[in-house]
């Protein structure tokens, strides 16, 4: 069996928590969120399911986020399966002391004081995005925006965390990322292929785009510095090999740190950016206000980190859009030991969901929650939002490293793009959502782009 080979047997893991999933996902085929949200409703906050071998624990209640990801964190462990080969041995995947010092070196790298460093990078990438989208408005073409979000992520995180510029065709890339994410419905897709219908990847496909995937961060590290910056996190991951004092951090954990801030670190934030663009497109009025505050703030200069902070409505689009379009919809983790979870039995090696999504459309903790709402961030009348039902970036200590970066990535490009050009969602209203490790628009979200004059 050669690499490819067993890469693919890798990948067909039947027993990944989003195979079981798979079936009750299938209820509703515009939103298949909606579902779990009725089990979550019908059931109570603490729903067994037993799925073949082992159990499915799903939950949906704020103090039982807590209870796991806080108060009981080190008996609910990571759970990766079918995700290896895409984040390796990265951070992401460890527990205990190993994690710690992994993640604690690369720290000050998502420090807000860091982010004031970032921004003209920020900037930067955001103007040859907006090169791209004149060309695109004056053909008048139409193209899909999750695409477009994720390579302007991709650039956005190369020019200010690795100071280099892309070395690598983000849009064949980007083809692996959602080629793998495919992937976790393999089981679906040999099903198919058994009954003789027409299926878009096989797992070979799926190892090929693996194998590819790997030679990213290479060419990373490999690339000409841009401005030869002393502080940036390639510097400091750089620095952690050279460590003797953590001889765990060895090449291969670079390369792998590497791969993780290139997916994790652009896919969750390219998916908030597009859903916002769409939402803003069906609500112009909101659309209005960011402009109309980007003219304010940033008039015609680039934005410095004090514009960032007087993004105010901005910035509480992305968190609406979050809110509404959790990219992360459902943290897993899987059990240590026997605990109990809301008067109900949870036994080691049971598979834990935690329902983040249900939490942010729930109506004990936001008026109407399936309302667009921007302004619910700022008004002070709004009703308060209980501890933990807003998790995008997860909590406790394995909550995400570079999740108040990405609302700096996100709101800088909302003011810019919008100060410049009007998206035009052309697909249908409601987007239908497809729900894998991600929440992604089902078939992508199809814009045109006018230039304003
Ligand atoms: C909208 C954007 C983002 C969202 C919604 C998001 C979401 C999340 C969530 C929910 C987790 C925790 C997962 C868990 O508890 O199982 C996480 C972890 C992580 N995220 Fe993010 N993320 C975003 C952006 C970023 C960015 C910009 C970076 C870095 C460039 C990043 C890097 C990471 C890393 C390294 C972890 C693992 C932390 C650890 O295990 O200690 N993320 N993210």
């Amino acid at each position: 069996m050669n690499a490819v080979e067993t890469q693919a047997q890798l990948l067909g893991e039947e027993q990944s928590v989003w195979f079981k999933l798979t079936p009750l996902l299938k209820g509703n085929t515009e939103n298949p969120m909606s579902i779990l949200c009725q089990m979550a409703e019908r059931y109570g906050p603490v729903i067994p399911v037993n799925m073949g071998s082992e159990r499915v624990v799903l939950i949906s209640e704020p103090e039982l986020f807590k209870h796991v990801l806080v108060s009981k964190a080190d008996n609910y462990i990571k759970y990766f399966d079918g995700l290896k080969p895409i984040f390796g041995k990265s951070m992401i995947t460890h527990d205990g002391a190993l994690w710690q010092k992994i993640r604690m070196p690369q720290q000050p790298a998502f420090h807000p004081d860091a982010f004031a460093d970032y921004i003209p990078f920020f900037t930067q990438a955001i103007k040859q995005k907006m090169e791209g989208w004149a060309r695109h408005a004056k053909a008048g073409d139409t193209f899909e925006m999750v695409e477009q979000t994720w390579t302007l992520a991709a650039d956005m995180i190369c020019k200010a965390l690795f100071d280099r510029d892309m070395p690598f065709n983000p849009h064949v890339v980007f083809k692996y990322v959602k080629t793998y994410t495919d992937v976790q419905e393999h089981k679906g897709i040999r099903q198919k292929k058994q009954s003789g219908d027409a299926y878009e990847v096989t797992e070979f496909d799926a190892a090929k785009a693996m194998e590819a995937w790997a030679a990213v961060p290479p060419a990373v590290i490999g690339a000409d510095p841009r401005d030869h910056r002393e502080k940036t996190l390639l510097k400091l991951i750089e620095d952690c090999v050279a460590d003797p004092a953590i001889p765990e951090f060895d090449r291969q954990q670079a390369v792998d740190e590497i791969k993780q801030y290139l997916w994790a670190g652009t896919e969750t934030t390219a998916l908030t950016l597009a859903w916002a663009l769409y939402l803003l497109s069906i609500h112009p009025e909101a659309a209005q206000r960011v402009i109309k505050e980007s003219e304010e703030v940033l008039g015609d200069r680039e934005p410095t980190a004090a514009d960032y902070t007087a993004l105010v409505y901005t910035r509480s689009v992305i968190q609406e859009t979050m809110r509404l379009y959790p990219p992360v919809w459902g943290l897993i983790r899987v059990a240590a030991g026997d605990d109990v979870i809301g008067g109900k039995e949870i036994k080691a090696g049971d598979r834990i969901v935690l329902f983040g999504y249900s939490a942010h459309h729930n109506p004990r903790f936001w008026d109407e929650p399936e309302e667009f709402r921007p302004e619910r961030w700022t008004d002070k009348s709004a009703k308060r939002q209980v501890k933990y039902s807003y998790i995008p970036f997860g909590a406790g200590k394995r909550s995400c490293i570079g999740g108040a970066m990405s609302q700096v990535e996100n709101t800088l490009a909302l003011a810019l793009l919008l100060r410049r050009f009007r998206p035009e969602y052309v697909g249908p209203v409601p987007a239908p959502i497809n729900a894998t490790v991600t929440l992604t628009p089902k078939g992508g979200l199809m814009f045109k782009v006018h230039e304003l004059s």
